[in-house]
């Protein structure tokens, strides 16, 4: 019996050194421990011996039995320590730092964004925020657009259902709600919720129903600006855009300044750029935004006095200002999320 004890051993030892698989191990393991095992069997066999023997064989069995613990769980580590490494690919050293994976960074319409807010933010301009869903006060009876303009059709703006209600949005209990088609509702707001004088930039999404094409988007995005200050005029508001303009494209950027109508503003202009060192921008004057002096009809609108107050307004689309900057020709680019676009702005 202590013969076969020591064979026991011995082929343990021999066997597990080749092992290295966790299913090698177990099938072994059970070879002898098992409930038909090698070694089992051996220490069944007990009962059957002299009873002399039975002291003297009880403590060798006892002696191998720990010798085969200890190399078992010897065998077993090594085989954890294999996995590990396959579980990290072969070759790794985790202890080095991580491999450079390549980092996310901002959609190009955000740094364009977080570019013009940082040029006006320079100049003392903060930025407000509203709403996406507004009222019809706010989007256009407060901006001098009557009901019956174009701009109010529902082929335009997209209406809210009639049983939609959002108490901390409307003024008066009868105001049927729509998705903003201009920023320009901020400048309400911000008049209605600040003193003067004021200087905001506002950032943020926009609705119209348009179908989608080069230069059509459904949703899309613009930047308001609003002064209000005591004798501000025209110059104040060319002055800003040529600034805006300088820092946006470069020192040789110009713009110019067309007359237009807002219902807002009095006067109003379009605006263009142009920079002819930009040859993405090309050599041509590009129509980039709205703007004008506040029209006083929106001054009693929020219960200023006109009279004392005066300001200046503009209102841009930031695609347009992108397409501009990178000499992109297709507004749904942005939207796409094709990364061989987005990866271009790195
Ligand atoms: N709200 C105008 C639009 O969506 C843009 C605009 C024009 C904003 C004139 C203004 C402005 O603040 O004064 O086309």
């Amino acid at each position: 019996m202590e013969a076969k004890l020591n064979i026991i051993l011995e082929e343990a030892q021999e066997s597990l050194k080749n092992i290295s698989s966790r299913a090698e191990y177990e099938t072994f393991k059970a070879r002898l421990m098992g409930p038909r095992g090698s070694f089992t069997e051996c220490g069944k066999g007990i009962g059957k011996l002299p009873k002399h023997e039975r002291p003297i064989i009880g403590k060798h069995i006892n002696i191998i039995k720990k010798e085969l613990e200890l190399i078992f769980k010897q065998t077993l580590e090594r085989i954890q320590g294999i996995e590990l490494n396959q579980s990290l690919g072969t070759g790794i050293d985790p202890t080095l730092p991580s491999p450079d994976i390549s980092s996310g960074t901002h959609h190009i319409l955000s740094q364009v964004r977080r570019e013009i807010c940082s040029i006006f933010h320079k100049v003392g301009f903060t930025v407000a925020e509203g709403p996406e869903v507004e009222t019809e006060f706010y989007c256009f009876d407060a901006l001098n657009t009557p009901p019956d303009h174009p701009a109010r059709d529902a082929q335009d703006t997209y209406y809210l259902p009639q049983s939609f209600k959002s108490g901390n949005l409307s003024r008066r209990e009868d105001e049927r709600y729509v998705l903003r088609t201009h920023t320009s509702t901020v400048q309400v707001r911000t008049l209605l919720a600040e003193n003067p004088p004021l200087r905001i930039i506002s950032p943020g999404r926009c609705f119209r129903r348009d179908t989608m094409d080069a230069t059509h988007c459904a949703n899309f995005a613009q930047i308001e600006g609003l002064y209000v200050d005591k004798n501000v005029t025209v110059k104040d508001l060319k002055a800003i855009l040529d600034y805006f303009s300088r820092a946006l494209l470069g020192e040789k950027a110009r713009t110019r300044f067309r007359p237009h109508f807002f219902p807002y503003t009095e006067p109003s202009f379009e605006v263009d750029f142009y920079s002819a060192h930009l040859e993405k921008v090309g050599t041509e004057w590009i129509e980039v935004m709205g703007c004008g002096m506040i029209d006083p009809s929106l001054f009693e609108a929020v219960e200023y006095n006109p009279k004392e107050w005066t300001g200046y307004a503009f209102g841009m689309g930031l695609e347009r200002i992108a397409m501009i900057l990178y000499g992109v020709d297709d507004v749904r680019y942005f939207y796409q999320n094709d990364l061989r676009f987005l990866k271009q702005f790195l």
